[in-house]
């Protein structure tokens, strides 16, 4: 079968096309012809080493999001048969439940070969029934970006409908907290560096934009826009230069869901007053387990929901599919089609 695999990481040149032997499932385990992946920022990181020694350095197949049909199931397999649409789980072993140590070391396209290939064995409970009115390339942007937003906005955010979100760009997490927030009836704010991006965003169904490039004070644009005590649930995505804005937009009791570092992954510029005494949670969140990506799924089917997709690269393409992230310029999850995506 064919794979693409990153000879070294010292970025996307290194990934070239490699031969492997197509794998057998074992007990418990299911063979996925994998039709789509998609891609996420993290993965810029890890095609440049820098996950150290908590990356595979020689020969890794990235990626950790994908989604394709079942070839083959081995022994003891009861929740899938072959021709099963199913996408995978970022994390290979979280069934439900609190975080664990163990659960944190079972995504894939790191440590271990990622979906940039067209066959790979997964554990029974590394993977989830796809939505059928999704290709694999929208399923594949669930596995990561999309169960992200959904544990910000639903499973750890409890939004509320009449609360309001304020969601940091137009990335992939940042649109799939647009939809999710808006299905559970917040009123939503999108940041974003493009007016061009924030026209498009309100036509996803935004209720505001502010361009963090134009507006500096767009935390206190954002609370001014909301009235009252300000936002109840802000997607922190950016780090280092949002943290500050964040703590002012954010209301008394409301939630700062920690998600991203995409300016920085230090926060010394933080007022701690701005959190003790105003009842302010932080809550950092991890993607989240299969059995929260199982009722994720059951919403998006039942709110006949699309994920927004910039763009599908052919596979032999995979290295353009990188570049293309690394701009900044999608708007929504960029993928990589491997069969019929
Ligand atoms: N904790 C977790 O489990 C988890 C899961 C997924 C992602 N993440 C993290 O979340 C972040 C977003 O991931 P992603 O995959 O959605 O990224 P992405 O699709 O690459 O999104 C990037 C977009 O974010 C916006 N952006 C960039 N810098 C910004 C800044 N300083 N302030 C506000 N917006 C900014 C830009 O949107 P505009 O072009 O509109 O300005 C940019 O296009 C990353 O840091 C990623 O590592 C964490």
């Amino acid at each position: 079968m064919r794979a693409m695999a990153f000879a070294t990481t010292s970025g996307p040149d290194t990934l070239s096309l490699v031969e492997r032997p197509i794998p057998s499932p074992g007990p418990g385990q299911v063979l996925v012809k994998l039709g789509a992946a998609s891609l996420n920022y993290r993965d810029l990181l890890i095609a440049k080493g820098g996950y150290r020694s908590r990356q595979k350095q020689q020969d890794l197949v990235p990626l950790s999001d994908g989604a394709g049909r079942v070839e083959a199931i081995g022994p003891d397999v009861t929740n899938f048969k072959a021709g099963d649409r199913v996408t995978a789980c970022f994390f290979q072993d979280w069934p439900a439940g609190r975080a664990s140590e163990r659960a944190m070391e079972s995504d894939t396209g790191r440590a271990v070969d990622g979906m940039l290939q067209e066959y790979r064995v997964f554990p029974e409970s590394g993977l989830v029934a796809t939505p059928a009115h999704l290709s694999d390339a929208e399923a594949a942007a669930l596995t990561c970006a999309g169960l992200t937003a959904w544990s910000a906005i639903v499973r750890l955010g409890a939004v509320q409908p009449g609360d309001t979100v304020l969601t940091q760009g137009t990335g992939g997490v940042s649109l799939f907290a647009l939809q999710f927030a808006k299905i559970a009836g917040a009123r939503v704010i999108v940041t974003s560096s493009s007016d061009e991006k924030l026209a498009r965003a309100k036509k996803l169904g935004a209720d505001h934009g502010i361009n963090y490039r134009d507006v500096e004070a767009w935390g206190q644009a954002a609370k001014d826009f909301v009235g009252g005590d300000g936002i109840d649930n802000v997607i922190e995505l950016g780090g280092t230069e949002t943290m500050k804005q964040s703590l002012i937009a954010v209301r008394p009791g409301g939630t700062l869901s920690l998600i991203g570092v995409l300016s920085g992954a230090t926060t010394g510029n933080v007022l701690l007053p701005f959190i003790v005494s105003r009842d302010v949670r932080l809550q950092g969140v991890t993607v989240g387990p299969r059995d929260d990506m199982i009722r994720m799924n059951q919403a998006i089917s039942a709110a006949h929901m699309t994920p927004v997709i910039d763009k599908v690269f052919p596979f032999e393409a995979s290295a353009d599919a990188y570049r293309h992230l690394a701009s900044g310029t999608h708007f929504g999850k960029v993928c990589i089609a491997i069969g019929n995506a």
